[in-house]
């Protein structure tokens, strides 16, 4: 009997390297093309950034030549009585021009947080919670003619961060704590931290107020997603540029979809090194007032 098991197994295990390394030729054009795909990605959202930062940039200008224009229509020697409705249509393009610039200034953030220079250093998170809480629960309440928030802390912890980003992250969560409460009712919001044991700090802004809607947790992070539109002002970028800070800093950002009774956002931070003389990462629990 002739013996012919050797030649067919010698051509099937050629034919089988064949495939595998027609395969491993296909994979390596596949991970080429992605990469070109990336890099021509990245290209055009940073051109589409640089766009929306200088478009943004110079609707500036004729926003405070409108402003500035109906200010001055205010003030003008109409006659007497004034012609009716003139207060009120100077007030509507004051308003529409103030909104436009709060979105613009938020376009203008929102492109450049992620390329702006970051300036790492220690933070004492407490400080710089106490100094945003004075400007904004005053603001809120004199804006709103909402009764005057009560705000309290924990000890917070010593951080390490860029202190412009953090300030901006924490006015955009105070400022919704402060927001999204019910017409007439005193916003209530408590900040809190933790440490955890890789050296990351968990921060939690905790309200009671309205609530973030079932389902809509993570969309909120989205740009332009207002869970409650037509309630409240805003531009729905806020939450966008709170995720962009938190990704910069090298954390996270996310709402507790289990929390009930109001509203809380939370976010971590490397903890600043423990050799620096700093509070350190670990919190008192002891609430602090901060405004009454
Ligand atoms: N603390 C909160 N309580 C209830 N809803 C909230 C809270 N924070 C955010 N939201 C919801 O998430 C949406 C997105 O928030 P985000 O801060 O991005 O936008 P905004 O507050 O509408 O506008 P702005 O850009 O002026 O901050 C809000 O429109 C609101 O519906
Ligand atoms: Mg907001």
């Amino acid at each position: 009997m002739p013996h012919n098991a050797d030649p067919p197994t010698a051509a099937c295990s050629d034919g089988a390297a064949d495939d595998v390394y027609a395969e491993l030729e296909r994979q390596r054009r596949r991970n080429a093309d992605l990469e070109r795909t990336i890099v021509q990605m990245t290209r055009s959202v940073r051109d589409l950034e640089a766009f929306s930062w200088e478009i943004s940039h110079d609707l500036k200008a004729p926003l405070m030549g409108i402003s500035g224009y109906a200010q001055l229509l205010a003030h003008l020697d109409v006659g007497w009585p004034r012609p009716a409705e003139f207060d009120e249509f100077i007030a509507e393009i004051t308003q529409g021009a103030d909104r436009m610039a709060r979105l613009v200034d938020d376009v203008l953030a929102y492109s450049t947080v992620r390329g702006a220079p970051l300036r790492m250093t220690t933070i004492d998170l407490g400080a710089l919670v106490d100094d945003v809480v004075a400007d904004r629960a005053a603001e809120a309440a004199l804006l709103s003619g909402q009764p005057t928030p009560h705000i309290t802390r924990d000890a917070l912890p010593a951080v390490h961060g860029d202190h412009g980003m953090l300030r901006r992250l924490f006015e955009n969560l105070l400022g919704n704590a402060l927001k999204y409460v019910r017409p007439g009712e005193t916003a209530r919001v408590h900040v809190s931290a933790q440490a955890d044991n890789d050296g990351a700090v968990r921060i939690e802004v905790t309200d009671a107020g309205v609530g973030i809607p079932e389902g809509q947790h993570e969309a909120i992070f989205g740009e332009l997603h207002r869970a409650h539109p037509d309630a409240y002002e805003g531009t729905g970028l806020g939450l966008a540029i709170c995720r962009r800070i938190a990704q910069r800093l090298g954390g996270s950002i996310g709402a507790d979809p289990r929390f009930r009774g109001g509203a809380r956002v939370w976010f971590t931070l490397a903890a600043a090194p423990a050799d620096d003389g700093s509070a350190g990462a670990g919190t008192v629990p002891v609430a602090a007032e901060v405004a009454a």
